[in-house]
């Protein structure tokens, strides 16, 4: 296998990368990402603030874009995300407990039909939890005005929308095992036991110096597979460059390949050129779309060549 779509696929994974609709007019933008990659999340084109500004005004032209780009080429599309903290508009957080329930829930019902049977994977809800020790949630108009069970009602609403789109809970730093990581096990663990419908979790693995790849991530997504969900590598970019960031991507690769229910990668970007890390090169590619040492290790753990 000759790209990182190919390889992964041999082994039975899918490889995706984040994208933004407005670089898809740039040709080399858009031949790597074709080359390379079988699977597209849309980096800022599903979010609340981009599909739904103001109350029960839906718009979707970006996201349209990537959507039917990928169909396209048969790339698979991970739905992100319905429910987040930010980039939420600020109509959002205006709302009583009552509206607030009923526009969460219509924002769900509207966002997923309107791409319904075209997702293979929704982030259903992102980043609920708090960094640090404490395993509490993070305040956000959701949690504060609707209590713990928001994430619960996402998801048995995001169920009866398309029945066919896994649906998953996505997180930063909870990669490794760790207080954040143990509080969404444990959320995850209940959602099982109870039949709140859960299919998925995501990792994001946005990895630098300060939170290097952890020594347990592959147990860490071995143990979320045991409970019975897949687990997807979902936003994965490693600052650095050289050998050093080669190395440190091989080993997400292995771990992704060592546990069966972890069914995907995906990275944050085509190029390093337009990384949310502004000034960083953490990603496979760089700024004139060349295959970084990095890839190379991808590619090689992958098993292609
Ligand atoms: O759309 C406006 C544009 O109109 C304006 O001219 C421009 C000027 O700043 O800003 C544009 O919005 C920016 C948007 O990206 C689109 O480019 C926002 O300022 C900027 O904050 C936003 O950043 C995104 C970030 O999420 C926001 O939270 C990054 O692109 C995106 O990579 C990043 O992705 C997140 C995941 O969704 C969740 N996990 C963490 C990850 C990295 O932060």
């Amino acid at each position: 296998a000759t790209s990182l779509a190919s390889a992964a696929s041999a082994k039975g994974r899918y490889f995706g990368t984040a994208v933004a609709a407005g670089h898809l007019g740039e040709s080399a933008y858009a031949s790597t990402l074709d080359a390379e990659f079988n699977a597209v999340t849309p980096e800022n084109e599903m979010k609340w603030d981009a599909t739904e500004p103001s109350r029960n005004s839906f718009s979707f032209g970006s996201a349209d874009q990537i959507v039917s780009h990928a169909q396209g080429k048969g790339m698979k599309v991970r739905g992100h995300t319905l429910v987040w903290h930010s980039q939420l508009p600020s109509w959002v957080g205006g709302l009583n407990a009552t509206d607030l329930r009923s526009a969460m829930n219509n924002h769900i019902t509207q966002v997923m039909q309107h791409y319904k049977g075209k997702i293979y994977a929704w982030d259903v809800v992102n980043e609920a939890y708090q960094d640090g020790s404490s395993g509490a949630r993070r305040s956000s108009p959701f949690q504060d005005k609707l209590g713990n069970g928001f994430i619960e009602e996402a998801f048995r609403t995001a169920r009866s929308v398309d029945p066919n789109a896994k649906l998953c809970y996505n997180d930063y730093n909870t990669d490794g095992v760790n207080a954040k990581s143990n509080a969404v096990y444990n959320m995850v663990k209940d959602f099982k036991s109870r039949g709140v419908p859960i299919d998925c979790v995501g990792f994001q693995s946005h990895f630098n110096s300060a939170s290097p790849v952890p020594s347990d991530y592959q147990a860490n997504l071995q143990r979320f597979a045991d409970l019975g969900v897949d687990v997807h590598i979902t936003e994965l970019d490693i600052e650095g460059s050289g050998s050093a960031q080669a190395t440190n991507y091989g080993n997400v690769v292995k771990a992704c390949l060592a546990v069966s229910r972890c069914t995907g990668i995906t990275v944050w970007g085509v190029t390093d050129k337009y990384s949310w890390r502004s000034g960083g090169t953490p990603l496979l590619f760089d700024s004139n779309y060349a295959k970084k040492p990095a890839y190379d290790a991808v590619l090689s753990a992958l098993g292609g060549s």
